[in-house]
Protein backbone atom coordinates (compact mmCIF):
# COMPACT_ATOMS: atom_id res chain seq x y z
CA UNK A 1 0.00 0.00 0.00
CA UNK A 2 1.29 3.45 -0.81
CA UNK A 3 0.32 6.98 -0.66
CA UNK A 4 -0.34 8.94 -3.77
CA UNK A 5 3.46 9.68 -3.95
CA UNK A 6 3.97 6.23 -3.79
CA UNK A 7 5.89 6.35 -0.73
CA UNK A 8 5.19 4.36 2.63
CA UNK A 9 4.08 6.11 5.67
CA UNK A 10 4.32 5.09 8.96
CA UNK A 11 2.85 6.55 12.02
CA UNK A 12 3.77 4.87 15.63
CA UNK A 13 0.91 5.28 17.87
CA UNK A 14 2.03 5.58 21.39
CA UNK A 15 5.37 6.96 20.29
CA UNK A 16 7.08 7.31 23.43
CA UNK A 17 7.03 3.86 24.24
CA UNK A 18 9.66 2.21 24.72
CA UNK A 19 9.16 -0.61 21.52
CA UNK A 20 7.97 2.52 19.52
CA UNK A 21 11.21 4.44 20.23
CA UNK A 22 13.07 1.16 18.50
CA UNK A 23 10.86 0.73 16.02
CA UNK A 24 11.39 4.48 14.98
CA UNK A 25 14.65 4.37 14.73
CA UNK A 26 14.76 1.20 12.81
CA UNK A 27 12.79 2.26 10.07
CA UNK A 28 15.12 5.31 10.02
CA UNK A 29 18.16 3.66 9.87
CA UNK A 30 18.03 0.22 8.27
CA UNK A 31 14.55 0.00 6.08
CA UNK A 32 13.68 3.58 5.62
CA UNK A 33 17.12 3.81 3.69
CA UNK A 34 15.75 3.43 0.30
CA UNK A 35 14.40 6.17 0.66
CA UNK A 36 11.03 4.94 0.44
CA UNK A 37 9.85 5.02 3.67
CA UNK A 38 8.81 8.05 5.86
CA UNK A 39 8.07 7.44 9.70
CA UNK A 40 6.16 9.75 12.01
CA UNK A 41 5.23 9.40 15.82
CA UNK A 42 1.95 10.40 17.99
CA UNK A 43 1.03 10.41 21.20
CA UNK A 44 -2.54 11.06 20.47
CA UNK A 45 -5.05 9.40 23.09
CA UNK A 46 -6.30 6.38 21.15
CA UNK A 47 -9.35 6.90 23.12
CA UNK A 48 -10.45 9.87 21.39
CA UNK A 49 -12.14 9.47 18.31
CA UNK A 50 -12.21 12.59 16.20
CA UNK A 51 -8.42 13.22 17.64
CA UNK A 52 -7.57 10.19 15.98
CA UNK A 53 -8.88 10.33 13.05
CA UNK A 54 -7.81 14.15 12.46
CA UNK A 55 -4.30 12.87 13.01
CA UNK A 56 -4.75 10.17 10.27
CA UNK A 57 -6.18 12.25 7.93
CA UNK A 58 -3.39 15.31 8.31
CA UNK A 59 0.05 12.31 8.41
CA UNK A 60 -2.17 9.87 5.72
CA UNK A 61 0.01 7.17 6.84
CA UNK A 62 -0.20 3.99 4.82
CA UNK A 63 0.51 1.74 8.03
CA UNK A 64 -0.17 2.18 11.86
CA UNK A 65 1.98 0.65 14.19
CA UNK A 66 -0.02 0.47 17.19
CA UNK A 67 3.03 0.32 20.64
CA UNK A 68 0.61 2.17 23.09
CA UNK A 69 -0.78 0.48 25.65
CA UNK A 70 -1.10 0.53 29.50
CA UNK A 71 1.55 -1.91 30.71
CA UNK A 72 1.39 -0.49 34.73
CA UNK A 73 3.93 0.99 36.25
CA UNK A 74 5.89 -0.70 38.12
CA UNK A 75 4.82 -3.41 36.57
CA UNK A 76 1.19 -4.87 35.85
CA UNK A 77 -0.01 -4.94 39.24
CA UNK A 78 -0.47 -1.53 38.65
CA UNK A 79 -3.57 -2.66 36.59
CA UNK A 80 -5.07 -3.95 39.20
CA UNK A 81 -6.02 -1.05 40.53
CA UNK A 82 -6.48 1.26 37.72
CA UNK A 83 -9.29 -0.83 36.33
CA UNK A 84 -10.85 2.00 34.34
CA UNK A 85 -7.68 3.49 33.05
CA UNK A 86 -6.44 -0.02 31.93
CA UNK A 87 -9.84 -0.87 29.73
CA UNK A 88 -9.62 2.80 28.24
CA UNK A 89 -6.69 2.52 26.84
CA UNK A 90 -6.43 -1.05 26.29
CA UNK A 91 -10.13 -2.25 25.16
CA UNK A 92 -12.07 0.94 24.32
CA UNK A 93 -8.40 2.88 23.10
CA UNK A 94 -6.94 -0.02 21.06
CA UNK A 95 -10.57 -1.05 19.12
CA UNK A 96 -11.05 2.50 19.18
CA UNK A 97 -7.69 3.06 16.77
CA UNK A 98 -8.13 0.18 14.77
CA UNK A 99 -11.54 0.93 13.83
CA UNK A 100 -10.14 4.11 12.91
CA UNK A 101 -7.50 2.78 11.27
CA UNK A 102 -10.43 0.15 8.88
CA UNK A 103 -12.58 3.43 7.83
CA UNK A 104 -9.80 4.85 6.54
CA UNK A 105 -8.68 1.83 4.76
CA UNK A 106 -5.07 1.90 6.65
CA UNK A 107 -3.44 -1.25 7.75
CA UNK A 108 -3.01 -1.63 11.50
CA UNK A 109 0.02 -3.27 13.39
CA UNK A 110 -1.16 -3.95 17.22
CA UNK A 111 1.92 -4.93 19.14
CA UNK A 112 -0.40 -7.01 21.38
CA UNK A 113 0.94 -9.51 24.12
CA UNK A 114 1.45 -13.61 24.08
CA UNK A 115 0.89 -13.01 28.08
CA UNK A 116 -2.79 -15.07 27.40
CA UNK A 117 -1.77 -19.20 28.22
CA UNK A 118 -0.84 -21.01 31.45
CA UNK A 119 0.95 -24.12 31.21
CA UNK A 120 -1.84 -26.71 30.99
CA UNK A 121 -2.14 -30.72 30.75
CA UNK A 122 -2.29 -30.51 26.87
CA UNK A 123 0.89 -27.88 26.93
CA UNK A 124 2.87 -29.02 29.60
CA UNK A 125 5.98 -26.86 31.03
CA UNK A 126 9.04 -28.52 29.20
CA UNK A 127 7.17 -30.42 26.58
CA UNK A 128 8.08 -28.04 23.56
CA UNK A 129 4.19 -28.32 23.21
CA UNK A 130 3.65 -24.39 22.23
CA UNK A 131 0.23 -22.56 22.35
CA UNK A 132 -0.87 -21.85 18.94
CA UNK A 133 -2.50 -18.59 17.91
CA UNK A 134 -5.95 -20.63 17.28
CA UNK A 135 -5.54 -21.94 21.19
CA UNK A 136 -8.02 -20.05 23.02
CA UNK A 137 -6.54 -17.57 26.05
CA UNK A 138 -6.57 -20.00 29.39
CA UNK A 139 -4.41 -17.29 31.44
CA UNK A 140 -6.97 -14.33 33.31
CA UNK A 141 -5.16 -14.08 36.70
CA UNK A 142 -4.27 -10.74 35.94
CA UNK A 143 -6.51 -7.98 34.36
CA UNK A 144 -3.58 -6.42 32.23
CA UNK A 145 -4.00 -10.42 30.50
CA UNK A 146 -7.49 -10.14 30.58
CA UNK A 147 -7.72 -6.74 28.75
CA UNK A 148 -5.63 -7.98 26.29
CA UNK A 149 -7.12 -11.50 25.43
CA UNK A 150 -10.73 -9.84 24.81
CA UNK A 151 -9.33 -6.88 22.66
CA UNK A 152 -7.65 -9.62 20.63
CA UNK A 153 -10.84 -11.43 20.05
CA UNK A 154 -12.58 -8.79 19.38
CA UNK A 155 -9.76 -6.98 16.74
CA UNK A 156 -9.83 -10.85 15.27
CA UNK A 157 -12.57 -9.27 12.56
CA UNK A 158 -11.21 -6.28 11.14
CA UNK A 159 -9.70 -7.28 7.69
CA UNK A 160 -6.83 -4.55 7.76
CA UNK A 161 -5.48 -5.77 11.20
CA UNK A 162 -2.26 -7.58 12.21
CA UNK A 163 -2.06 -8.51 15.87
CA UNK A 164 1.72 -9.43 17.26
CA UNK A 165 1.88 -11.67 20.22
CA UNK A 166 4.95 -10.68 22.31
CA UNK A 167 5.97 -12.05 25.45
CA UNK A 168 8.85 -10.94 27.96
CA UNK A 169 10.66 -8.54 25.42
CA UNK A 170 14.30 -8.75 25.24
CA UNK A 171 16.18 -5.54 23.85
CA UNK A 172 20.42 -5.33 23.15
CA UNK A 173 20.91 -2.36 26.10
CA UNK A 174 19.53 -2.80 29.21
CA UNK A 175 16.93 -0.52 29.03
CA UNK A 176 14.52 -0.46 31.89
CA UNK A 177 11.95 -2.25 30.03
CA UNK A 178 13.68 -5.14 28.71
CA UNK A 179 13.01 -8.71 30.70
CA UNK A 180 16.77 -9.09 30.93
CA UNK A 181 17.20 -6.06 33.31
CA UNK A 182 14.08 -6.80 35.11
CA UNK A 183 15.42 -9.98 36.17
CA UNK A 184 18.71 -8.37 36.78
CA UNK A 185 17.62 -6.28 39.42
CA UNK A 186 15.45 -8.51 41.50
CA UNK A 187 15.74 -9.82 45.00
CA UNK A 188 14.68 -12.96 43.95
CA UNK A 189 13.48 -14.58 40.60
CA UNK A 190 11.59 -17.68 39.54
CA UNK A 191 13.16 -19.89 37.68
CA UNK A 192 10.46 -21.55 34.40
CA UNK A 193 11.22 -21.43 30.77
CA UNK A 194 9.42 -18.99 28.35
CA UNK A 195 8.96 -17.56 25.19
CA UNK A 196 10.56 -14.83 24.47
CA UNK A 197 10.63 -11.84 22.10
CA UNK A 198 14.49 -10.65 20.91
CA UNK A 199 13.74 -7.28 19.44
CA UNK A 200 16.58 -7.04 17.37
CA UNK A 201 15.73 -10.42 15.54
CA UNK A 202 11.72 -9.49 15.61
CA UNK A 203 11.33 -6.19 15.10
CA UNK A 204 12.20 -6.20 11.13
CA UNK A 205 9.99 -8.93 10.56
CA UNK A 206 7.28 -6.74 12.26
CA UNK A 207 7.96 -4.24 9.64
CA UNK A 208 8.32 -6.93 6.65
CA UNK A 209 4.84 -8.51 7.60
CA UNK A 210 2.97 -4.78 7.76
CA UNK A 211 4.60 -3.65 4.44
CA UNK A 212 3.60 -7.73 2.67
CA UNK A 213 -0.45 -6.16 3.88
CA UNK A 214 -0.07 -8.99 6.35
CA UNK A 215 -3.42 -9.44 8.59
CA UNK A 216 -4.61 -12.12 11.48
CA UNK A 217 -2.89 -12.99 14.79
CA UNK A 218 1.33 -13.96 14.82
CA UNK A 219 2.63 -15.39 18.06
CA UNK A 220 5.73 -12.85 18.08
CA UNK A 221 8.55 -14.80 19.82
CA UNK A 222 11.95 -16.44 19.15
CA UNK A 223 11.46 -20.28 18.70
CA UNK A 224 11.55 -22.54 22.04
CA UNK A 225 11.38 -21.73 25.80
CA UNK A 226 14.27 -20.45 28.19
CA UNK A 227 13.85 -20.22 31.62
CA UNK A 228 15.11 -17.21 34.06
CA UNK A 229 18.15 -19.51 35.23
CA UNK A 230 19.70 -20.06 31.84
CA UNK A 231 19.04 -16.05 30.44
CA UNK A 232 20.73 -15.10 33.86
CA UNK A 233 23.51 -17.59 33.27
CA UNK A 234 24.17 -16.31 30.14
CA UNK A 235 24.15 -12.93 31.40
CA UNK A 236 26.63 -13.44 33.47
CA UNK A 237 28.86 -15.58 31.48
CA UNK A 238 29.08 -12.54 28.74
CA UNK A 239 28.35 -9.66 30.84
CA UNK A 240 28.71 -9.67 34.53
CA UNK A 241 31.46 -12.25 35.67
CA UNK A 242 30.71 -11.45 39.58
CA UNK A 243 26.48 -11.42 39.16
CA UNK A 244 24.76 -13.68 41.76
CA UNK A 245 21.10 -14.39 42.08
CA UNK A 246 18.83 -15.95 44.18
CA UNK A 247 16.06 -18.29 43.60
CA UNK A 248 12.01 -18.49 44.65
CA UNK A 249 9.44 -20.78 44.12
CA UNK A 250 5.93 -19.43 42.25
CA UNK A 251 4.24 -19.70 45.28
CA UNK A 252 6.50 -17.38 47.38
CA UNK A 253 6.51 -15.03 44.57
CA UNK A 254 2.53 -14.93 44.55
CA UNK A 255 3.74 -13.50 48.19
CA UNK A 256 5.27 -10.04 46.85
CA UNK A 257 2.54 -9.92 43.74
CA UNK A 258 -0.99 -8.75 43.27
CA UNK A 259 -1.62 -10.07 39.52
CA UNK A 260 -0.98 -13.43 38.70
CA UNK A 261 2.21 -13.95 35.69
CA UNK A 262 1.73 -16.05 32.57
CA UNK A 263 4.36 -18.70 32.27
CA UNK A 264 3.88 -20.59 28.60
CA UNK A 265 5.61 -21.42 25.71
CA UNK A 266 3.94 -20.32 22.36
CA UNK A 267 4.32 -21.89 18.84
CA UNK A 268 5.95 -19.74 16.66
CA UNK A 269 5.79 -21.90 13.79
CA UNK A 270 3.01 -19.33 11.47
CA UNK A 271 5.64 -16.74 11.94
CA UNK A 272 8.61 -18.59 11.21
CA UNK A 273 6.84 -20.41 8.02
CA UNK A 274 5.53 -16.97 6.87
CA UNK A 275 9.40 -15.68 7.16
CA UNK A 276 11.20 -18.33 4.92
CA UNK A 277 7.71 -17.25 2.16
CA UNK A 278 9.68 -13.62 2.37
CA UNK A 279 12.90 -15.44 2.07
CA UNK A 280 14.55 -13.76 4.74
CA UNK A 281 16.68 -15.34 7.98
CA UNK A 282 15.48 -17.99 10.10
CA UNK A 283 14.65 -16.64 13.23
CA UNK A 284 17.31 -18.05 15.46
CA UNK A 285 16.09 -20.41 18.78
CA UNK A 286 15.89 -18.42 22.11
CA UNK A 287 19.27 -20.01 23.49
CA UNK A 288 21.40 -18.93 20.19
CA UNK A 289 19.18 -15.65 20.60
CA UNK A 290 20.43 -14.70 23.56
CA UNK A 291 23.83 -15.64 23.07
CA UNK A 292 24.06 -13.12 20.37
CA UNK A 293 22.32 -10.85 22.30
CA UNK A 294 25.07 -10.97 24.96
CA UNK A 295 27.73 -11.04 22.11
CA UNK A 296 26.25 -7.99 20.72
CA UNK A 297 25.82 -6.05 24.12
CA UNK A 298 29.75 -6.86 25.27
CA UNK A 299 30.83 -5.69 21.39
CA UNK A 300 29.29 -2.29 22.44
CA UNK A 301 30.79 -2.50 25.85
CA UNK A 302 33.75 -2.77 24.72
CA UNK A 303 33.29 0.02 22.68
CA UNK A 304 32.54 2.53 25.08
CA UNK A 305 35.37 1.12 26.46
CA UNK A 306 32.88 0.19 29.51
CA UNK A 307 35.09 -2.62 31.77
CA UNK A 308 33.02 -5.88 32.31
CA UNK A 309 30.92 -6.60 34.88
CA UNK A 310 30.80 -2.89 36.85
CA UNK A 311 26.88 -2.76 36.46
CA UNK A 312 25.27 -1.63 39.61
CA UNK A 313 22.44 -4.18 40.67
CA UNK A 314 19.83 -2.17 41.99
CA UNK A 315 17.56 -4.88 43.14
CA UNK A 316 13.48 -4.64 43.79
CA UNK A 317 10.28 -6.07 44.82
CA UNK A 318 10.70 -9.67 43.28
CA UNK A 319 8.83 -10.70 40.79
CA UNK A 320 8.80 -11.64 37.19
CA UNK A 321 6.15 -9.94 35.39
CA UNK A 322 5.80 -6.63 33.09
N1 LIG B 1 7.13 -4.30 27.48
C1 LIG B 1 6.65 -5.52 27.62
O1 LIG B 1 7.10 -6.31 28.48
C2 LIG B 1 5.56 -6.00 26.69
C3 LIG B 1 5.30 -7.37 26.57
C4 LIG B 1 4.31 -7.82 25.70
C5 LIG B 1 3.54 -6.87 25.03
N2 LIG B 1 3.79 -5.53 25.18
C6 LIG B 1 2.89 -4.59 24.51
O2 LIG B 1 3.61 -3.78 23.59
C7 LIG B 1 3.09 -2.44 23.61
C8 LIG B 1 4.25 -1.49 23.85
O3 LIG B 1 4.91 -1.85 25.05
P1 LIG B 1 6.02 -0.92 25.72
O4 LIG B 1 6.69 -1.72 26.77
O5 LIG B 1 6.82 -0.25 24.67
O6 LIG B 1 5.05 0.16 26.41
P2 LIG B 1 5.42 1.36 27.39
O7 LIG B 1 6.87 1.70 27.32
O8 LIG B 1 4.80 1.05 28.71
O9 LIG B 1 4.62 2.56 26.74
C9 LIG B 1 3.25 2.52 26.52
C10 LIG B 1 2.90 3.84 25.87
O10 LIG B 1 1.52 3.80 25.54
C11 LIG B 1 1.00 5.09 25.84
N3 LIG B 1 -0.43 4.99 26.07
C12 LIG B 1 -1.07 4.35 27.09
N4 LIG B 1 -2.39 4.47 26.94
C13 LIG B 1 -2.59 5.21 25.81
C14 LIG B 1 -3.73 5.68 25.12
N5 LIG B 1 -4.95 5.42 25.57
N6 LIG B 1 -3.55 6.40 23.99
C15 LIG B 1 -2.32 6.67 23.53
N7 LIG B 1 -1.19 6.28 24.14
C16 LIG B 1 -1.33 5.53 25.26
C17 LIG B 1 1.74 5.53 27.08
O11 LIG B 1 1.67 6.93 27.18
P3 LIG B 1 1.42 7.61 28.63
O12 LIG B 1 2.54 7.15 29.49
O13 LIG B 1 1.41 9.05 28.29
O14 LIG B 1 0.09 7.09 29.09
C18 LIG B 1 3.16 5.02 26.78
O15 LIG B 1 3.90 5.99 26.07
C19 LIG B 1 2.03 -2.40 24.73
O16 LIG B 1 0.74 -2.45 24.18
C20 LIG B 1 2.30 -3.64 25.54
O17 LIG B 1 1.12 -4.14 26.11
C21 LIG B 1 4.78 -5.08 25.99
Amino acid sequence: MNNTQGKEIFLIWGGESWIASLLYDLLHTTQGHDGDAVVHKTVIRMENREAVLDELDRVKPTHVLNCAGVTGRPNVDWCEDHRDDTLRSNVIGTLNLTDCCFVRGIHCTVFATGCLYTYDAAHPLGSGIGFTEDDPANFSDSFYSFTKAHTETLLKPYANTLILRLRMPVSDDLHPRSFLTKITRYDRVVDIPNSHTMLHDLLPCAILLARHQETGVFNFTNPGAISHNEVLALYKRYIAPDFLWENFSLEEQAKVIKAGRSNCELNVNKLVRKMDEFGVGRVPEIHEAYELCFARMAAEMYQKSTSFGTFSHTRSNGDDGM
